[in-house]
């Protein structure tokens, strides 16, 4: 099987010429650089051209760490967390919680400025060993500087300074940023997020890789298949023959036939950061200039019994999108009970993704028949390979997507907003103007 498949026949759109020529040059924008935004976009071919060396050098930064401690800390947030954050989710055991550990693990923090969660963190690794990667483009995001603060200080209150330089690594721009110059003063090792990819388009750089690889995914196979997925959605593949191209028309199509909410929606819950990571990808880059699908997600079954109402019968202002997997790792059957009290014998000798593959055959014509588009997109597996490919297959056709909508998507103007009154209310040296102003409109 091909390692994507996307379907549109239940989405009620038919391409005419004209949307499949305006597609045609929203992609070529992409490989031509004449498109708003155009000095980002090294992510277009960054699977092909990453060159095995910096793969080689990632695996055995990761090697090091996992060797020194039981748990990484990976700092980040936004583009520089949910890459990461989403393959290893996809990848890793549910019940890793439960299980003996024998690997080391990777967990998250800078992601939010909740102390309880942080308290909890330092806790829970205070009969530990640890290590540190912290990642961030512009060296200067408030979130993971203040986290990164505190581990560090955990680090070295255990290691010693020269212990935590062998512990810390950093993933920053080439040469601005406070981070760079903290991380070249303490001596840790760096790699370089690469100037003409921005945050949420660089998984497939060291900042989604080396966690990865940390967390014992591998990253060649990641890779491979999104640089599967590249040739799959290059400018010359045939219209039809591009899943990215098609996805991107008929989501502007469906936004331009009144939709402005896309739901992404799966039936494994392991794909939950998935959709976090897909909401992030989307939002910052097509809402803005007042224009942009809302990006919302379900986790299936289990959403049928709280949104699958209003999905429904609410609003009809939305749109599905499915990420449909074709093939469980394991097996489990339903087995037949003598007594039969709860019913279900019809039910006996079926796997369990069988039934959950009637629930989503039966929720999507249910949804169709409500009002409620559906897309499907259909991946073979869960493994490095099929979601390096939907990785992939979704940034591009995020990029096609923009150009549609008329927005430049890599920029995200938006987000510097609330920051100023953030550091305005917390007297941030240099916003002392800014500080008397939102006093007088908090009195
Ligand atoms: O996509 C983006 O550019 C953002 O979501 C950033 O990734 C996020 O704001 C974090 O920025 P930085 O890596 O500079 O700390």
């Amino acid at each position: 099987m091909k390692t994507l498949k996307l379907d549109i026949s239940k989405a009620g759109v038919e391409i005419t010429p004209r949307m499949e020529e305006r597609t045609r040059e929203a992609l070529s924008l992409l490989y031509s650089k004449q498109g708003a935004g155009n000095d980002f976009l090294g992510w277009v071919t960054l699977p092909s051209s990453i060159a095995p060396q910096e793969l080689s050098r990632i695996e055995a930064e990761a090697k090091k760490l996992r060797e020194c401690a039981d748990v990484i800390i990976c700092i980040g947030i936004g583009g520089s967390y949910l890459g990461a954050k989403a393959v290893a989710e996809a990848m890793g055991d549910s019940f890793a919680a439960l299980r003996p550990r024998k690997e080391p693990v990777v967990v998250f923090a800078g992601q939010n400025l909740s102390e309880e969660y942080t308290y909890e963190l330092l806790d829970a690794v205070k009969d530990h060993s640890i290590a540190a990667i912290v990642i961030s483009k512009s060296g200067t995001t408030t979130e993971p500087a203040v986290a990164f603060r505190i581990v560090k200080a955990e680090i070295e209150r255990r290691y010693g300074k020269a212990g935590a330089a062998e512990r810390i690594v950093a993933i920053t721009d080439r040469a601005r940023g406070a981070l760079k110059t903290l991380a070249d003063n303490e001596g840790y090792a760096t790699f370089v997020i690469p100037d003409d990819v921005g945050g949420r388009f660089s998984v497939l750089t060291p900042v989604g890789l080396l966690p990865l690889a940390a967390a014992g995914v591998d990253i060649e196979a990641l890779v491979r298949g999104a640089e599967e997925m590249e040739r799959a959605t290059g400018e010359q593949v045939a219209f039809a023959e591009n899943p990215a191209a098609v996805y991107a028309t008929v989501r502007n199509a469906l936004y331009e036939a009144g939709k402005k909410i896309e739901i992404l929606g799966s039936y494994e819950p392991k794909l939950q950061y998935i959709n976090e990571w897909w909401k992030q990808l989307y939002g910052e880059s097509e809402g803005k200039d007042g224009k942009g699908l809302f990006p919302a997600s379900v986790t299936l079954t289990a959403d049928l019994h709280s949104m699958g109402q209003y999905i429904q019968e609410g609003e009809r202002t939305m749109f599905e999108t499915i990420v449909s997997v074709t093939a469980p790792k394991h097996e489990v059957r339903i087995e037949s009970d003598a007594e039969n009290l709860d019913g279900l014998n019809y039910l006996a000798g079926k796997r369990l993704s069988e039934v959950n593959r009637m629930a989503e055959l039966g929720v999507q014509l249910a949804h169709v028949d409500g009002g409620v588009p559906n897309l499907r997109i259909e991946i073979p597996e869960i493994s490095a390979h099929a979601l390096g490919a939907l990785l992939y297959f979704f940034e591009k056709a995020c990029g096609i997507s923009g150009y549609l909508l008329g927005v430049n998507p890599f920029n995200q103007p938006g987000v510097e907003a609330y920051k100023k009154n953030m550091f305005a209310l917390l007297e941030k040296p240099g916003y002392e103007a800014e500080t008397k102003a939102i006093r007088e409109r908090l009195k």
